[in-house]
């Protein structure tokens, strides 16, 4: 089976696990959240869910739902007031306990916004994205100021980590977060503690966020490439 299509699977098992008529629904970036929002919006055009109100992490997630008349609002909004019901988002890397590494797609920060306040934060992969461990294999992106680019470098490589600023395709230079910000992408030399090097990082003057999400126990929907669907607590 094709990993397009184990993404597919997973999203809609989530979709149809945790989405009811009525829900505040936080919707994810990336090629297997949008999978979600299809589905979401499918099923509404169909008259199958009803009166779903959506906060989107990032203008990827906010054009798919202008496409399919899924109606948004802020967080911040009288209708939201601040929390959802589910949040429905992908990962880049999942591990055994659940914690995850997002911000591939560089929505780190309105991800982790709207996974932190979310009742139940549903993480959707394929196969291929579970791992042992985090931070070694596939970087910790890390969304910091500009102005503090060199001090951020320098005090992610005292946590064994290095920082390589993420480049822009089809822009000259550095890729700009929707916040104003730019990405380093961190390795670690060493197996980290999700937990810790998450507050660790956050720590630091000038980050923004970083892509370590430990502090919310996921309900993981993993595609399988024989075609189920493993749903982790
Ligand atoms: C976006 O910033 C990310 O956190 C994505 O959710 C993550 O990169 C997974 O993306 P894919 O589903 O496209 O692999």
């Amino acid at each position: 089976m094709e990993q397009s299509e184990m993404k597919e699977n997973a999203g809609k098992a989530a979709v149809d696990a945790l989405i009811k008529d009525g829900m505040k629904v936080g919707l994810g970036t990336g090629s297997t959240a949008i999978v979600a929002v299809r589905y979401i919006g499918l099923l509404m055009e169909q008259g199958k869910l009803k009166n779903i109100s959506a906060v989107t992490t990032s203008l990827q997630t906010e054009m798919e739902c202008e496409r399919w008349n899924i109606p948004v609002y802020s967080l911040n909004s009288r209708r939201i007031d601040g929390s959802l019901d589910v949040a429905v988002d992908g990962a880049d890397q999942v591990d055994g306990r659940g914690f995850c590494v997002k911000g591939g797609g560089g929505a780190l920060l309105m991800e982790k916004i709207v996974a932190y306040s979310a009742k139940i934060f549903a993480v959707v992969v394929d196969e291929t994205k579970l791992v042992e461990r985090l931070g070694l294999t596939f970087p910790i992106a890390v969304e910091a100021a500009t102005e503090a680019r060199v001090s951020v470098s320098k005090a992610l490589e005292r946590l064994q980590g290095r920082g390589v600023v993420r480049l822009a395709v089809r822009k000259a230079g550095p890729v700009i977060t929707e916040h104003g910000a730019i990405i380093l992408d961190t390795l670690f030399q060493q197996p980290i503690e999700p937990s810790v090097m998450e507050d660790e990082i956050n720590h630091i003057p000038g980050v923004m966020e970083n892509g370590l999400f430990t502090k919310i126990r996921p309900r993981v929907f993993a595609a399988r490439s024989d075609g189920t669907v493993e749903e982790r607590e």
